[in-house]
């Protein structure tokens, strides 16, 4: 499996350029409806091979992202380009090829599924929807129930038989089988107790390498994100704040925000001066983002042009960037900083 294959060598494998996504929401009981802003301009890109952290607190967007790139939501504006060609524009065959390569791994793959099916059919199934011969099923079943870590002797049981760690390979099994070249892991590991998590993180860098994939990570838990993303991508409210290298994100985060939230995952040691940023406030409803930063009702060291502007995201050269006025500026000694 190549993956580089019809892709041109400097075309990133996903391209989401300027995405928005509002919801209609009803409100007041006379029918009427206002838009909820759930995905906010949002543009990103993720190259063959590498594993994109999106992290950022529940209700910011991130599942509505994943779905809007798989194309189970229509974007309001903005497209999403999958090996260079554009999504929203695609004919049926095209969408038919995006359902097969790029799978989804869920919270809790199996809650859809039907728990009178064995595994070895909830794992054949699309395949057997794509009319594949009967044999090829058969052996790439096989094969891919021992990549991720079970039994063959499974394949005959019925899914309440497993816990969760062998339900989520299960999950992982079945999209695997498709042979996907981007797997979307959407909280793929929240539902799961920290050792479990972490034989899961382990699996997904074991077949990472195997069937060389490129992974959109989606998680609220940033040290989880940590463990498995190349590059991260941080959102609030709608937006991606930032963007960088799992490296730079973590040692030196340009966001307020960004900073604030690993100050919250940092274990601080007897001699670091770190402290934990608490933010004061609550998040803002989508339904009505503030003016200017939408991060400025929370923002430690927002000025008076935070709350009438709204900064640009600033690219930088390395495929990151960030969306603030005043980037980097928030390296305060985390002691002095605003914690309650
Ligand atoms: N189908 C929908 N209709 C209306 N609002 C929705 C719908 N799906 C999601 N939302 C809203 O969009 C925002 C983003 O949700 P979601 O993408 O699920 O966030 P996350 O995955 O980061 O927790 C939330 O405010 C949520 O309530
Ligand atoms: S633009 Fe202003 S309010 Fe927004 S994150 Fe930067 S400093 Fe804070
Ligand atoms: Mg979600």
């Amino acid at each position: 499996m190549n993956q580089q294959q019809n892709i041109a060598p400097m075309e990133p494998l996903l391209r989401v350029q300027a995405l928005s996504k509002q919801f209609a929401v009803s409100v007041g009981r006379f029918g009427g409806t206002r838009p909820l802003h759930a995905l906010d301009n949002v543009s990103f890109l993720i190259n063959a091979g590498e594993c994109l952290g999106l992290v950022g607190e529940s209700g910011c967007g991130k599942s509505t992202l994943g779905r809007t790139i798989l194309q189970l939501l229509s974007p309001t504006s903005g497209a999403v380009f999958f090996q260079g060609q554009d999504l929203s524009a695609g004919d049926k065959k095209t969408i038919r090829t995006l359902r097969r390569d790029v799978q989804v791994v869920f919270q809790d793959p199996f809650s859809s599924l039907n728990p009178r099916m064995r595994v070895r059919d909830i794992i054949a199934e699309p395949l057997t929807n794509q009319k594949l011969p009967r044999r090829e099923i058969d052996e790439r079943v096989q094969q891919v129930i021992q990549d991720v870590g079970l039994r063959a002797d499974y394949l005959g049981r019925y899914p309440h038989a497993f816990s969760g760690g062998q339900r989520q390979r299960i999950g992982i099994a079945r999209a695997l089988v498709q042979r996907p070249k981007l797997l979307i892991c959407d909280e793929a590991v929240s539902a799961l107790d920290v050792s479990v998590q972490a034989q899961i993180l382990n699996l997904l860098q074991e077949i990472r390498q195997e069937y060389e994939l490129t992974i959109l990570f989606i998680s609220h838990n940033l040290s989880v994100v940590r463990h498995i993303a190349d590059r991260v991508a941080v959102m609030y409210l709608g937006q991606v704040v930032e963007i960088g290298s799992n490296e730079q994100i973590f040692s030196d985060p340009q966001h307020p925000y960004t900073r604030s939230l690993i100050s919250a995952v940092l274990e601080p040691t007897r001699n670091s001066k770190s402290k934990r940023i608490m933010l004061g406030g609550e998040i803002p409803s989508p339904l009505d983002p503030p003016p200017g930063c939408y991060f400025s009702t929370r923002c430690p060291i927002a000025i008076e042009r935070c709350r009438t502007e709204q900064p640009a995201f600033n690219e930088t050269e390395d495929q990151g960037g960030v969306r603030c006025h005043t980037p980097g500026e928030f390296k305060v000694d985390m002691k002095t900083s605003t914690s309650e």
